[in-house]
Protein backbone atom coordinates (compact mmCIF):
# COMPACT_ATOMS: atom_id res chain seq x y z
CA UNK A 1 0.00 0.00 0.00
CA UNK A 2 1.52 3.42 -1.16
CA UNK A 3 0.82 6.38 1.06
CA UNK A 4 1.62 9.90 0.50
CA UNK A 5 2.62 12.13 2.92
CA UNK A 6 1.82 16.04 2.52
CA UNK A 7 2.93 19.03 4.96
CA UNK A 8 1.97 22.17 4.22
CA UNK A 9 3.08 25.78 4.57
CA UNK A 10 5.48 26.81 7.47
CA UNK A 11 6.22 23.23 8.78
CA UNK A 12 9.40 23.06 7.30
CA UNK A 13 10.38 25.44 10.36
CA UNK A 14 8.79 22.46 12.91
CA UNK A 15 11.13 22.42 15.78
CA UNK A 16 11.73 26.79 15.87
CA UNK A 17 8.41 27.57 15.00
CA UNK A 18 6.30 28.12 18.19
CA UNK A 19 7.46 25.21 19.90
CA UNK A 20 5.02 25.92 22.57
CA UNK A 21 2.26 25.00 20.05
CA UNK A 22 3.57 22.65 17.76
CA UNK A 23 6.44 20.94 19.81
CA UNK A 24 10.61 21.28 19.51
CA UNK A 25 10.49 18.19 16.99
CA UNK A 26 11.99 18.87 13.40
CA UNK A 27 10.45 18.22 10.32
CA UNK A 28 12.96 15.76 9.67
CA UNK A 29 12.60 14.16 13.05
CA UNK A 30 8.57 13.64 12.34
CA UNK A 31 9.82 12.20 8.87
CA UNK A 32 12.11 9.74 10.50
CA UNK A 33 9.09 8.27 12.56
CA UNK A 34 6.97 8.08 9.85
CA UNK A 35 9.30 6.57 7.87
CA UNK A 36 9.96 4.28 10.94
CA UNK A 37 5.77 3.43 11.55
CA UNK A 38 5.43 2.61 7.47
CA UNK A 39 8.12 0.36 7.83
CA UNK A 40 6.69 -1.39 10.83
CA UNK A 41 3.07 -1.25 9.27
CA UNK A 42 4.57 -2.55 5.70
CA UNK A 43 3.46 0.92 3.85
CA UNK A 44 5.54 2.30 1.16
CA UNK A 45 5.42 6.21 1.65
CA UNK A 46 6.61 9.24 -0.33
CA UNK A 47 6.86 12.79 1.83
CA UNK A 48 6.68 16.10 0.51
CA UNK A 49 6.68 19.72 2.78
CA UNK A 50 5.26 22.53 -0.04
CA UNK A 51 4.74 25.93 1.54
CA UNK A 52 2.98 26.99 -1.92
CA UNK A 53 -0.56 26.02 -2.67
CA UNK A 54 0.16 25.35 -6.91
CA UNK A 55 3.17 23.48 -5.27
CA UNK A 56 0.69 20.86 -3.18
CA UNK A 57 -1.51 20.78 -5.55
CA UNK A 58 0.58 19.18 -8.53
CA UNK A 59 2.06 16.62 -5.74
CA UNK A 60 -1.57 15.20 -5.26
CA UNK A 61 -2.26 15.75 -9.17
CA UNK A 62 1.32 14.05 -9.98
CA UNK A 63 0.89 10.92 -7.54
CA UNK A 64 -2.52 10.22 -7.64
CA UNK A 65 -2.16 7.23 -9.70
CA UNK A 66 0.79 6.19 -7.13
CA UNK A 67 -0.94 6.58 -3.75
CA UNK A 68 -3.68 4.34 -2.31
CA UNK A 69 -3.97 7.05 0.78
CA UNK A 70 -3.22 10.72 1.75
CA UNK A 71 -1.62 12.01 4.90
CA UNK A 72 -2.38 15.39 4.61
CA UNK A 73 -1.53 18.29 7.19
CA UNK A 74 -2.54 21.46 5.01
CA UNK A 75 -1.18 23.89 7.60
CA UNK A 76 -2.83 27.55 7.03
CA UNK A 77 -4.29 26.52 4.07
CA UNK A 78 -6.63 24.05 5.94
CA UNK A 79 -8.96 26.97 6.46
CA UNK A 80 -9.65 28.18 2.92
CA UNK A 81 -7.98 26.52 0.19
CA UNK A 82 -11.38 25.58 -1.74
CA UNK A 83 -8.08 24.77 -4.32
CA UNK A 84 -6.59 22.60 -2.42
CA UNK A 85 -10.04 20.85 -0.95
CA UNK A 86 -10.96 20.16 -4.47
CA UNK A 87 -7.46 18.94 -5.28
CA UNK A 88 -8.34 16.30 -2.71
CA UNK A 89 -11.51 15.64 -4.06
CA UNK A 90 -10.48 15.07 -7.60
CA UNK A 91 -7.91 12.20 -6.92
CA UNK A 92 -10.52 10.15 -5.11
CA UNK A 93 -7.82 8.72 -2.53
CA UNK A 94 -8.74 8.27 0.78
CA UNK A 95 -7.18 11.34 2.84
CA UNK A 96 -6.37 12.14 6.66
CA UNK A 97 -5.97 15.58 7.59
CA UNK A 98 -3.76 15.75 10.59
CA UNK A 99 -3.12 18.38 12.75
CA UNK A 100 -0.34 18.75 15.11
CA UNK A 101 -2.12 20.89 17.21
CA UNK A 102 -6.12 21.00 18.23
CA UNK A 103 -7.36 23.17 15.85
CA UNK A 104 -11.15 23.24 17.02
CA UNK A 105 -9.67 24.47 20.91
CA UNK A 106 -7.78 27.61 18.92
CA UNK A 107 -8.45 30.78 17.27
CA UNK A 108 -12.32 30.71 15.72
CA UNK A 109 -10.83 30.95 12.31
CA UNK A 110 -8.91 28.28 12.85
CA UNK A 111 -11.55 26.06 14.22
CA UNK A 112 -12.86 25.54 10.25
CA UNK A 113 -11.58 23.19 7.98
CA UNK A 114 -12.63 23.30 4.26
CA UNK A 115 -10.47 19.66 3.78
CA UNK A 116 -12.19 18.63 6.72
CA UNK A 117 -15.59 17.49 4.53
CA UNK A 118 -13.77 15.38 1.87
CA UNK A 119 -11.48 13.62 4.08
CA UNK A 120 -12.12 10.15 6.16
CA UNK A 121 -10.86 11.24 9.31
CA UNK A 122 -9.48 14.65 11.18
CA UNK A 123 -6.70 13.79 13.44
CA UNK A 124 -5.77 16.91 15.25
CA UNK A 125 -4.08 17.81 18.86
CA UNK A 126 -2.18 14.62 18.94
CA UNK A 127 1.03 15.88 17.89
CA UNK A 128 3.67 13.41 15.80
CA UNK A 129 1.51 10.22 17.13
CA UNK A 130 -1.02 12.03 14.76
CA UNK A 131 0.81 10.97 11.74
CA UNK A 132 1.82 7.79 12.80
CA UNK A 133 -2.38 7.12 13.67
CA UNK A 134 -3.44 8.05 9.93
CA UNK A 135 -0.80 5.70 8.69
CA UNK A 136 -2.62 3.07 11.06
CA UNK A 137 -6.26 4.32 9.93
CA UNK A 138 -5.32 4.27 6.30
CA UNK A 139 -3.82 1.10 6.09
CA UNK A 140 -7.15 -0.76 8.31
CA UNK A 141 -9.38 0.82 5.48
C1 LIG B 1 -1.50 23.17 11.82
C2 LIG B 1 -2.63 24.08 12.32
C3 LIG B 1 -2.86 25.24 11.36
O1 LIG B 1 -3.89 26.09 11.84
C4 LIG B 1 -1.59 26.07 11.23
O2 LIG B 1 -1.78 27.11 10.30
C5 LIG B 1 -0.41 25.23 10.88
C6 LIG B 1 -0.22 23.97 11.57
C7 LIG B 1 -1.17 22.06 12.85
O3 LIG B 1 -0.49 21.11 12.45
O4 LIG B 1 -1.56 22.15 14.01
O5 LIG B 1 0.44 25.64 10.08
O6 LIG B 1 -1.93 22.56 10.62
Amino acid sequence: MNILVLHGPNLNLLGEREPEVYGRETLAGVNAAIRKEARMLGLSVKIFQKNGEGQLIDILHRHRKWADGVVFNPGAYTHYSYALRDAVASIRKPTVEVHLSDIKKRENWRRVSVIEPVCVAQIRGRGIKGYLDALRLLKGL
